[in-house]
C-alpha cells in the first residue's frame, strides 16, 4: 500500500507574525516551483507545520489557498473550565488547525505529561473528530541502551489504545522521534528508524491490518536535507516531524524536494 508521505515542521516556541507569514509563503513557492518543474500540477505528497498558538491565526491565512495545513503543537483534553494558560482542540479546530501534536518528548519531559494524560487528550481529540491527532512516541538515550525501546515505545501506545481502541487509530498519525536525536544533531540510521516503525506498524496489524497499513508514521529527530530522502526511503517511514530544520525556507524545502522525488519514484 503507499502512503502519502506527510512532511511536518514542528517550529516549537519560535517566530514572530512575521516569520510565520514569508516562512509559510517561502516554502509553498518552493514547493510548487519543484513541483511545476515535474510537470505537477499538485503536490505529491503533504505538508504541515505546526507555529506556536499565537502564530495559528497568521499560519492559517498565509497557507489560505496554499497546499500547506497548519497544525498545533498541544492541546488540552478539556473543552473549556479553568486551566489557566491551556488551550482546549475545540479552539484550535475553530482557528484553522486540521492537526494536532500529542505528547511530543518535550512537553513529556519537560512539562512531566504522562502516558496517560497524552492518551485522554488523544481520546479527546478523536471525539471532538474535526483534527488528525499526531501521537508522538520514543525512548530516551538511556531506555534504548537498556534495550527497552519497544518496551517504551508499546507503553506509549498501549495507553492510548487503552482508551480509544485500535479505531482510534485509523484517522490519526504517529511520529516516532527517539529522545536522543531530537535537537542533538544525532540521527537515527535510516535501520534503527525502520526497525521500531515496522515494531509500531506490526504491532497494531496484531489489532486491525488495515488500520496499521494505512497509518502514516513519521520520524522526527534531527531529520535535514542531508538525510532526509535516506530516512524517507525506508519502506515503513511516512514522513518527517521537522524541528529544527523547519525553520528556515531553504532547509525544509529541502525536505520536502526529497518527498516529491521519492513520491514520483
Ligand atoms: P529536531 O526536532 O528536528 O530539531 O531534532 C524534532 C522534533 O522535536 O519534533
Amino acid at each position: 500500500m503507499t502512503r502519502r508521505l506527510l512532511i511536518a515542521g514542528n517550529w516549537k516556541m519560535h517566530g514572530s507574525v512575521e516569520m510565520t507569514t514569508d516562512l509559510i509563503s517561502g516554502i509553498a513557492r518552493a514547493a510548487l516551483e519543484t513541483a511545476t518543474l515535474s510537470e505537477q500540477r499538485e503536490l505529491a505528497y503533504d505538508i504541515l507545520v505546526c507555529p506556536p498558538s499565537v502564530y495559528i491565526p497568521a499560519a492559517v491565512k498565509a497557507a489560505d489557498s496554499q497546499p500547506i495545513r497548519v497544525g498545533a503543537q498541544n492541546a488540552h483534553a478539556k473543552s473549556q473550565g479553568a486551566y489557566t494558560g491551556e488551550v482546549a482542540l475545540e479552539m484550535l479546530s475553530e482557528l484553522g488547525c486540521d492537526y494536532v501534536l500529542l505528547g511530543h518528548s518535550e512537553r513529556r519531559e519537560i512539562f512531566s505529561e504522562t502516558d496517560d494524560e497524552v492518551a485522554s487528550k488523544f481520546a479527546a481529540c478523536c471525539e471532538n473528530g474535526s483534527m488528525v491527532p499526531v501521537l508522538c512516541v520514543g525512548e530516551t538515550l538511556a531506555q534504548r541502551q537498556q534495550g527497552q525501546t519497544e518496551t517504551i515505545v508499546a507503553a506509549q501506545i498501549d495507553a492510548v489504545l487503552d482508551k480509544v481502541g485500535i479505531a482510534g487509530f485509523s484517522k490519526a498519525v504517529i511520529a516516532y522521534e527517539p529522545v536522543w536525536a531530537i535537537g542533538t544533531g544525532e540521527t537515527a540510521t535510516p535501520e534503527q528508524a525502520q526497525a521500531v516503525h515496522a515494531f509500531i506498524r506490526a504491532k497494531l496489524a496484531e489489532l486491525d491490518a488495515d488500520v496499521a497499513n494505512a497509518l502514516r508514521i513519521l520520524y522526527g529527530g534531527s531529520m535535514k536535507a542531508e538525510n532526509a530522502a535516506d530516512l524517507l526511503g525506508q519502506p515503513d517511514i511516512d514522513g518527517g516531524l521537522i524541528g529544527g530544520a523547519s525553520l528556515k525556507v531553504e532547509s525544509f524545502a529541502a525536505i520536502c524536494d526529497a518527498a516529491h522525488v521519492l513520491a514520483l519514484s
